[in-house]
Parts: structure tokens; sequence; C-alpha cells
């Protein structure tokens, strides 16, 4: 660990353009090319809106990591919502309990390097993404 961390609080809709943003600026500090930085400004948008839909409020913390000299960013979301009901279908882009296409989980790992759930019903949700430079 580097000790680069930092988190944004997600409550609102402005919130998840704070959190857009922080992302941006942290990637390009990395020196991470336009296309990672897509990636994970996408991701992170995605993660942060699905906070904002379903569970009303959460925190999204980042933090520099390393590995076997690679360095990287890691994005953990964190709520207390409803919990995602079928997370492995969720993952496979066949579950929605909204009007949306119900693919933004399954595109959101697609992007990165390393994508966690962690969600329990009632008591919920922890997602964490990876993307290594
Ligand atoms: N943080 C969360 N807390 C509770 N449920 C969640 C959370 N994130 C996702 N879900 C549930 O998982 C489903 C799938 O999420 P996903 O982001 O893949 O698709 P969507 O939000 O329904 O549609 P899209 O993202 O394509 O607009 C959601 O419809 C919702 O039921
Ligand atoms: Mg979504």
């Amino acid at each position: 660990m580097t000790g680069i961390s930092g988190r944004v609080e997600i409550d609102s809709e402005a919130d998840i353009l704070q959190a857009r943003q922080q992302a941006r600026d942290v990637a390009e500090d990395l020196g991470l090319g336009t296309t990672d930085v897509t990636r994970i400004v996408t991701a992170v948008s995605e993660l942060a809106r699905n906070i904002h839909l379903y569970a009303g409020e959460g925190v999204m913390d980042w933090e520099q990591i390393e590995e076997n000299g690679r360095t990287g960013l890691a994005f953990v979301f964190e709520d207390e919502g409803p919990g995602i009901a079928d997370s492995a279908a969720a993952l496979e882009g066949e579950f929605s309990t909204s009007d949306g296409m119900g693919r933004g989980l399954s595109g959101t790992q697609t992007l990165m390097d390393d994508m966690e759930i962690d969600t329990e019903q009632g008591e919920g949700t922890t997602i964490t993404i990876k993307k290594w430079q």
C-alpha cells in the first residue's frame, strides 16, 4: 500500500459527478493511458449510479495499490442498502429491478481487471474494482 487514498460520499446525483471527477484525476495522476482512464470513469460512474438508485447513499473509497512491482488503483463502493438479490445473474447481465438494461455490472466487470461483489440481503453491498497500470 502506498497510503495514497481518498473517499467520495455518494448521497446525491451531484456526488456521482464528484466520484467521476475524482476517479479521472487519480487515474491521470497515476499516468494511466486515456483508454484506461475512460474505462475507470465509466465503471465508477456506473457503480456510483447504482448506489444512488438502489441504496440511496453510500461511499466510494479509492487507493493506489502495489503488487509484484505493479501499480494500480482500487475503488471500493460500499452501501447499506437492500443488497443485490441475484448478483450471479447480475454479472451475466440478466438481472434488473429497474427500467435499465441490466448491463451495468456485467459491463463494469468487462472494463476492469478485477471485480468482486460482496452483497447480503437487507445488509448492503460492497463492490471492489481494480485496474492495473
Ligand atoms: N448497490 C446496489 N444495491 C442494491 N441493488 C443493486 C445495487 N447495484 C445493483 N443492484 C441490483 O442489480 C441490478 C443489476 O444492476 P446493473 O447495474 O447491472 O443493471 P441496472 O442498473 O438494472 O441497469 P443499467 O445499469 O444497465 O442501467 C439492479 O437492477 C439492482 O436490482
Ligand atoms: Mg446499473
